[in-house]
């Protein structure tokens, strides 16, 4: 075959293809043509499955026979043997399975194949991949690959290159991750990140790697000490594997000629900052957040004069920030929030910085003048220090790209006496606790998105200026806890979040835009009726009008709000009877507190409608009705508080299986309950007969601004509890007409703390079984007519620190136990 046969074959393979299919040696490329258009039918193109790129382009499309193969999209070829060597589809829009068959396999002259950001359908990655013996780089990643990766990856042996970087739950067995290692001895960059590994580290990586990542990939135990001394790694990435420990170099780090980014995130060192850092000289980025790591940053770190980028939040590092930090001429984001840093802080000498977190420290002194010059500022967060001082807001405003200036709880107070604006760059504002008391030197911020001005002594009005700054920009507003004496409306158009609690607004019940999502105004002194055009909010989640003195009825179109989850009107005086308001399905609400007003008439049965309920509060109104056995229907329902209404009858056993699953808080007192208790109900109550410790209190969006709450009766107080609700149980029965003997089966209820039943007409000895509330802390049974001894058990209940059996005819001794002694008579 001569040399110039080889050449038209390559340049005009088409036509080798149609007329002289029948030369063998030219076949193998007609074979590779046919494979690459089969593998092409095999599969469909959407270039939404290449979401994550940045120009998504189906190059399959331009394969057609009218140009020879090497001159396909993706495709190429080594220009002596007309081989295809190169297959990239990377961002191709590529949908659908490569299975054993594939055609893509018949490709065997392959040396870089990279399939990545396309969507293989959660296919195998199979085996079959492992026979490409010639291949140095292979790309998967971002590919929608799922399962378990086969062992045969490791006979890739020529790869410089692997890229697996998974989206949807790759695994690798632990033992393929190390023949995988030891076979793959020309690795340059490994990237396994996101596969479930679940091993140990193993001590045989390539040594000629420069890039290694390894994030999230379920590693644990110790990192080999022997992986930072890999002589030619340069970027080295071990991030969110908490399970791993280790050590620092102690000595001279052998790659500190070459390593440049390092991310240690999540390993626990449990030690010092390492000394030794002063050896990574070429380092641009370092990250060493939540590592466990104490003491000072040495003052060697002043060496890292190429560092970009210093992140080692969430430590427990402590001592002086050393003034070699500030000067570190290449420094953009400065990162040592969460720390125990204290002392003054250095003037910043470097103005390349862009983002700066020193929040939640013990910083203390007064700012220094020097942030006047970090005129590349973006981001500057101080908060929750110790500063103090008179801050001139002079000091920010020559930041022309400041966008973020987070304040607040310091000791400081802003002042303007210069009457000099904040950059217009500005867009959130964060000074809560400063001492501020008008809003003056906001007058330039007309791009604010976010304002916390909380706790502060602002007093009067907000400003017309100020409304009509806001009004296309401001997406949360939080004044909450100052003095404001109005606020007629709220003119903003794109507003989400609203905080106005704990001021002194007087009046009618200003109304928000209907783009607000939480809106919050409890605590203030608010009269009038709420206006029925507050259902206009349609968009509202959360809805706080709790202790102010709002009247009149509850609007009933409040119902159509179907995103509502919270609303919390306790402590007002509103009227009438209870809206049948939740009735549709689907309902979102999950805590309703009417806590302390004057309702009056029944319970809605369209509660029972509220499947997401998990607080019903409606203690201490006028209602009158019977036990709303009813509502036991709703599965997530953790607190129901009816106390102090007029509430009667007995209470009738339940009619169906499961009732009350979750229930933990059931207070029932000062009403007019007769007849026996409920030994039927005790029976259900699954929350209180199973201590589960592993229950944790629920996160929800607005959860920082608004948390449930509800008043109980406990060790003799009347207290008011705040989120450690989900981990209390309560039954309280105090001050009703209940009668006949304690069941004994209220022993089972094992996860309770307190135990109301006094102030009844209760008879009988108190059984003994009521010794198995092993975490029981206070327990009332005053107040009734039982009578017999005190049991014995009780003197085991290690953890009830409030007893009261006075006012009864109990008789005998009192028994020696533990808790005994500590009890008053
Ligand atoms: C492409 O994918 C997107 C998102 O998965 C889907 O919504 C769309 O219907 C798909 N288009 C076609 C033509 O299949
Ligand atoms: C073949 O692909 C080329 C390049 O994308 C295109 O210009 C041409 O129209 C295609 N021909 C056919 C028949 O699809
Ligand atoms: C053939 O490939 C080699 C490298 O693989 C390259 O140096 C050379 O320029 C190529 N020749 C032609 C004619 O493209
Ligand atoms: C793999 O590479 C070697 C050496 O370059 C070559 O001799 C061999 O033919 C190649 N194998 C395939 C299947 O292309
Ligand atoms: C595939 O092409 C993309 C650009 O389109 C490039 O970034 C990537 O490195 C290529 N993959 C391989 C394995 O060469
Ligand atoms: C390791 O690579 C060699 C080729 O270099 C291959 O023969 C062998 O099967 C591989 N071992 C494993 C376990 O993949
Ligand atoms: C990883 O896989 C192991 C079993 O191989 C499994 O126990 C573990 O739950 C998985 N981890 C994750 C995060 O899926
Ligand atoms: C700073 O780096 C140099 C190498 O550039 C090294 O010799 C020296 O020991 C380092 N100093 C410290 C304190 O780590
Ligand atoms: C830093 O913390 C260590 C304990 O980890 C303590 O012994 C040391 O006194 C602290 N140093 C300063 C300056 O607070
Ligand atoms: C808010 O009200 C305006 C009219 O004032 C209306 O156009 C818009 O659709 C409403 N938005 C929502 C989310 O209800
Ligand atoms: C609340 O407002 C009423 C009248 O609207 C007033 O009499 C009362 O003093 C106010 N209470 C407080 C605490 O400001
Ligand atoms: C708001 O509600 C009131 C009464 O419910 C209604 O008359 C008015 O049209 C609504 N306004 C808007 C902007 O939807």
């Amino acid at each position: 075959m001569g040399y110039a046969a080889v050449l038209s074959l390559v340049f005009l393979c088409h036509e080798v293809f149609t007329v002289s299919s029948s030369i063998l040696p030219h076949l193998s490329h007609k074979h590779q043509i046919i494979s690459l258009l089969k593998f092409k039918q095999s599969l469909t193109i959407n270039t939404s499955a290449s979401y994550n790129c940045e120009n998504p382009y189906p190059k399959t499309t331009s394969w057609n026979m009218s140009r020879d193969c090497c001159s396909w999209d993706g495709v190429v070829c080594d220009n002596m043997t007309g081989n295809v060597i190169e297959l990239n589809l990377s961002c191709s829009g590529i949908v659908g399975k490569i299975d054993s068959n594939s055609n893509l396999f018949q490709l065997s002259h392959l040396q870089r194949l990279d399939l990545s950001y396309n969507h293989f359908s959660k296919s195998h990655i199979s085996p079959e991949f492992g026979w490409f013996s010639n291949l140095t780089h292979f790309d998967l990643s971002w590919a929608e690959f799922s399962g378990q990766i086969s062992s045969e990856i490791s006979h890739l042996s020529k790869l410089h290159s692997l890229r697996l970087y998974s989206s949807v739950g790759l695994r690798l067995a632990a033992h393929d991750f190390k023949l995988l290692l030891q076979n793959l001895t020309q690795l340059r960059e490994l990237d396994l990140s996101n596969i479930n590994i679940s091993s140990t580290i193993p001590l045989n990586f390539s040594s000629h790697l420069t890039t290694l990542s390894l994030i999230n990939t379920g590693l644990y135990g110790i990192i080999p000490e022997s992986i930072f001394h890999l002589p030619n790694l340069e970027k080295l990435y071990i991030t969110f594997n908490y399970d791993l420990s280790g050590y620092f170099p102690k000595t001279k780090w052998n790659s500190s000629a070459s390593l440049v980014e390092l991310d240690l995130l999540g390993v626990n060192f449990s030690d010092n900052f390492p000394e030794s850092i002063g050896y990574l000289t070429s380092v641009r980025s370092l990250s060493l957040q939540s590592c466990n790591l104490r003491g000072p940053i040495p003052e060697s770190i002043s060496n890292l004069t190429r560092i970009e980028y210093l992140h080692a939040q969430d430590n427990s590092l402590n001592g002086t920030i050393p003034s070699g930090v500030f000067s570190l001429p290449s420094l953009s984001f400065l990162l040592l929030g969460g720390n125990n840093f204290s002392g003054h802080l250095e003037d910043f000498k470097s103005n390349s910085l862009i983002f700066i977190n020193l929040g939640d420290n013990q910083l203390q002194g007064y700012l220094p003048k020097s942030i006047q010059n970090l005129v590349n500022l973006i981001t500057l967060d101080l908060s929750f220090n110790n500063f103090s001082g008179r801050v001139d807001v002079s000091l920010f405003s020559n930041l022309k790209r400041l966008s973020d200036l987070t304040l607040s709880n310091n000791k400081i107070s802003l002042n303007n006496e210069n009457k000099v604006t904040l950059p217009e760059s500005l867009q959130t504002l964060h000074l809560a606790a400063c001492e501020v008391k008008e809003l003056e030197f906001l007058r330039s911020a007309k791009q604010l998105e976010g304002l916390d001005l909380s706790n502060n002594k602002i007093q009067g009005r907000i400003p017309d200026w100020a409304w009509s700054n806001w009004m296309f920009s401001l997406r949360s507003l939080s004044i909450s806890h100052n003095m404001l004496t109005s606020v007629d409306s709220i003119p903003l158009q794109t507003v989400y979040t609203i905080d106005l609690r704990s001021n002194l607004l007087q009046g009618s019940l200003p109304m928000p835009p209907n783009s607000t999502r939480y809106f919050f105004i409890s605590q203030n002194n608010l009269t009038k009726e709420i206006p029925s055009s507050i259902c206009n909010l349609t968009s509202l989640v959360m809805l706080d009008l709790a202790k102010n003195n709002l009247m009149g009825e509850i609007p009933q179109c409040l119902g159509n709000i179907s995103g509502l989850e919270v609303l919390d009107m306790q402590h007002n005086s509103l009227i009438g009877t209870l809206p049948t308001i939740f009735s549709i399905n689907g309902s979102s609400l999950r805590s309703l507190n009417l806590h302390s007003n004057k309702l009056e008439g029944r319970i809605p049965r369209s509660l029972a409608n509220c499947k997401e309920l998990q607080l019903l509060d409606l203690g201490d109104n006028h209602l009158t009705d019977t036990f709303p056995m009813w509502l036991g229907t709703l599965p997530k329902l953790k607190v129901l508080s009816l106390r102090s209404n007029t509430l009667h009858g007995p209470i009738q056993p339940p009619r169906i299986e499961t009732i009350f699953p979750e229930l933990q808080i059931l207070d029932l007192s000062y009403n007019a309950f007769s007849g026996n208790l409920p030994s039927n109900l005790f029976q259900h109550l699954k929350a209180m007969r199973t201590n589960d410790p592993s229950t944790e209190a629920p996160r929800y969006p607005g959860s920082t601004y608004y948390e449930d709450s509800i008043t109980v009766t406990t060790k003799g107080f009347v207290r008011e509890i705040v989120r450690i609700l989900y981990l209390y149980t309560v039954i309280d029965f105090s001050s009703n007409k209940f009668e006949g003997q304690i069941p004994s089966i209220m022993g089972d209820l094992i996860a309770i703390h307190t135990i109301n039943l006094s102030h009844n007409g209760l008879k009988g000895h108190i059984p003994p079984s009521l010794g198995d509330l092993s975490s029981v802390e206070s327990l009332d049974l005053s107040g009734n007519q039982l009578s017999g001894d005190i049991p014995e058990q009780l003197a085991s209940l290690t953890s009830l620190s409030f007893l009261n059996l006075s006012h009864n005819h109990l008789e005998g001794c009192i028994p020696q136990g533990s808790q005994f002694h500590t009890f008053e008579c």
